[in-house]
């Protein structure tokens, strides 16, 4: 949610602000903006729309400085226009910020202390930049921490002075942020694609402290403005990583290097058939936890759905699958016998990290499966499995869901082994699988399988509606395959426990709704062949997912995508594949923003 970039130093910051910002146009893309310090006063460009407008915009205008901050925006408060856009000022146009978060109170804090002055936004934002400008006693970071004291809700904040331009100030609550260490020069952003092009080494930013950076370097202040010394971490992606590397989308490149991160996810996890993490559970902690919540949003949350089925076969524990928003609004009943595995790409979707502090305030340990080395869902967590995934940009998340999976089956492995679970041969298997698993998804991804599935997504072009079936664990991807094709074909799709159609929404399927049926999961083969022969009856044309070799369903549908053979548990990490690619090509024949889906953001860094 919203992108950030700031930089102080001997490059022009006009262009370091570009270049960062087009890093982080996946955090929103409603519009862009930036100020920075001329001849003594603040300056501001925005834009309407994608960052390209903004550079169209400011192309020719020969500016040039120092110091600046930049934004690019998904709109919360007031709808995306060129006024809304941020950096907002103060009213005598000395201060700019640029706000990622939500200020809960602005409206309170308006008629509190800014009844007189004229707003130009809807924001809540430019509360801030008045506030500034109202408290202003000669010392910027006095007049920073002053403010604070008023403000609540979330916020990554990151604001200059006119007065003061050699230094940039910058704080966070609950919204993301992360320092950049230069050689004569500072930087700051939301996220890390935004820093690479210029330097790994970085620091991340705790709750309530201040940052002032200066060409000279950057200071973290607490709230009494004490120095705090802070620990320079290196970051191990590289810039490369983070673009597109031939690809048309980013959507494209990351399905295709799932079979690459595979192995990064499983990397010196395996030993003798045993799992090892970074941490040590012992058997008598494992076996204090008699129920486990599964939290998280989205296809966060449907990969939970899989972590149920494989925690729940393998270490015998109970698992409940929460979505992040409604948890810890229903009481849940939890506490130190209850582990809460938060799932989380980013690391900082908001529902997920308020889960998180409630179960840790419940006396639960809280372990996360995430992708963002020191985002705050790894920092606050007791135990993290790292899923290794590398930078996902696309929206539509495709290859953090698959190591999501893949660390699931390890922790489920690694959960059985230190309770002394008797199922050492399944373990074992299972473990097998998924060394097999690059070799088998990188083979699956041939030129020939591409086009097999683009023409059944050709066929899919002026669909309304289309519904995705499957039992048991295929249910499960056929949920995620579900989101997949609505977040960026914009076509409505719907998924369903194949049994549970006959209870209602049989109702609506017609030879004009197409059904995709997984059929993977050998256990539930004939409930599913007997629901696709339902939907078959009332005419729909039913493409199944089926297990290479599978001789029998053909015979009943009108199109099959075969998937390698695997042990039948692992292959929901293969079975989702060819739903993404049926998205994608979807999305693309139908001319839709595959990278950027309208409305939506990568990191919901808001409630
Ligand atoms: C998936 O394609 C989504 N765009 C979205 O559902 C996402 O998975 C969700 O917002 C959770 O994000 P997280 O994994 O970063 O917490």
């Amino acid at each position: 949610m919203c992108g950030i970039v700031g930089y102080i130093g001997k490059r022009n910051a006009v262009d370091v602000m570009l270049q960062g910002l087009s890093k982080l146009e996946y955090r929103g893309y409603d519009s862009s903006g930036i100020a920075i310090v001329a001849g003594g006063d603040v300056l501001v460009n925005k834009a309407e729309g994608k960052l390209v407008n903004l550079q169209n915009k400011i192309d020719g205008m020969g500016l040039e400085s120092r110091i600046g901050i930049g934004h690019t925006r998904w709109a919360t408060h007031g709808r995306p226009s060129d006024y809304n856009a941020h950096p907002h000022t103060s009213q005598n146009g000395k201060f700019a910020v640029v706000h990622n978060g939500i200020v809960e109170n602005y409206l309170r804090l308006k008629e509190t202390y800014l009844a007189d002055e004229v707003f130009t936004s809807e924001t809540d934002t430019e509360v801030v930049a008045h506030l500034l400008e109202k408290f202003y006693n000669g010392s910027f970071e006095e007049t920073v921490i002053k403010v604070l004291d008023v403000l609540e809700g979330a916020y990554a904040l990151v604001m200059i002075c006119a007065d003061e331009p050699d230094k940039i100030i910058a704080c966070r609550k609950d919204s993301p942020m992360v320092l950049g260490v230069g050689d004569g020069e500072s930087f700051i952003a939301s996220d890390v694609p935004a820093l690479l092009a210029y330097t790994r080494e970085c620091m991340y930013i705790e709750q309530g402290e201040l940052c002032v950076l200066t060409q000279d370097g950057i200071t973290i202040k607490n709230h009494n403005l004490e120095v705090i010394e802070k620990e320079v971490h290196t970051i191990e992606w590289d810039a490369e990583a983070a673009e597109k590397d031939g690809y048309e989308h980013f959507m494209l490149k990351e399905i295709f290097e799932q079979p690459t991160v595979f192995k990064k996810t499983i990397a010196g996890r395996i030993h003798n058939n045993q799992v090892q993490f970074d941490f040590d559970l012992s058997e008598a902690q494992v076996n204090s936890w008699n129920k486990i919540y599964i939290v998280a949003c989205g296809t966060a949350y449907h990969a939970g759905l899989v972590g149920k089925t494989i925690i729940e076969k393998l270490a015998r524990i109970p698992v409940e699958v929460e979505i992040a928003s409604e948890f810890r609004y229903r009481e849940p009943m939890m506490d130190e016998h209850t582990l809460v595995i938060v799932i989380s790409q980013s690391g900082e979707t908001a529902d997920t990290v308020a889960a998180l502090r409630e179960a840790r305030n419940n006396g639960c340990k809280v372990l996360a499966i995430t992708n963002v080395v020191g985002s705050a869902i790894a920092r606050e967590s007791d135990y993290v499995v790292y899923i290794w995934a590398g930078p996902e940009i696309s929206v539509a998340s495709t290859k953090a869901y698959t190591t999501m999976l893949i660390a699931e089956y390890l922790l489920g492995v690694y959960l059985a082994q230190q309770k002394g679970m008797d199922n050492a041969e399944l373990r074992a298997d299972i473990l097998n699988s998924l060394q097999a698993l690059p070799e088998v998804a990188e083979k699956m991804l041939s030129e020939e399988y591409l086009a097999r599935i683009q023409s059944a997504a050709d066929s899919y072009k002026d669909a309304n509606d289309i519904f995705f079936i499957g039992r048991g664990l295929d249910w499960a991807i056929a949920l995620e395959g579900s989101l997949k094709l609505k977040e960026i074909s914009y076509i409505h799709a719907e998924a369903y426990a194949a049994g549970e159609l006959k209870h209602g929404t049989l109702a609506l399927v017609t030879d004009e709704t197409p059904v995709i049926a997984i059929c993977v999961q050998e256990s539930t083969y004939d409930k599913i062949a007997s629901n696709i022969k339902e939907v078959k009856a009332r005419e729909a044309n039913v493409l199944a997912i089926i297990n290479d070799g599978d001789e029998e369903t053909h015979k009943f549908v009108d199109e099959t995508i075969a998937i390698p053979r695997i042990h039948n548990f692992v292959a929901p990490v293969l079975a989702v594949i060819p739903l993404q690619l049926i998205s994608y090509y979807t999305a693309k024949v139908r001319g839709c923003e595959i990278d950027q889906p309208r409305n939506l953001a990568k990191s919901v860094t808001v409630e």
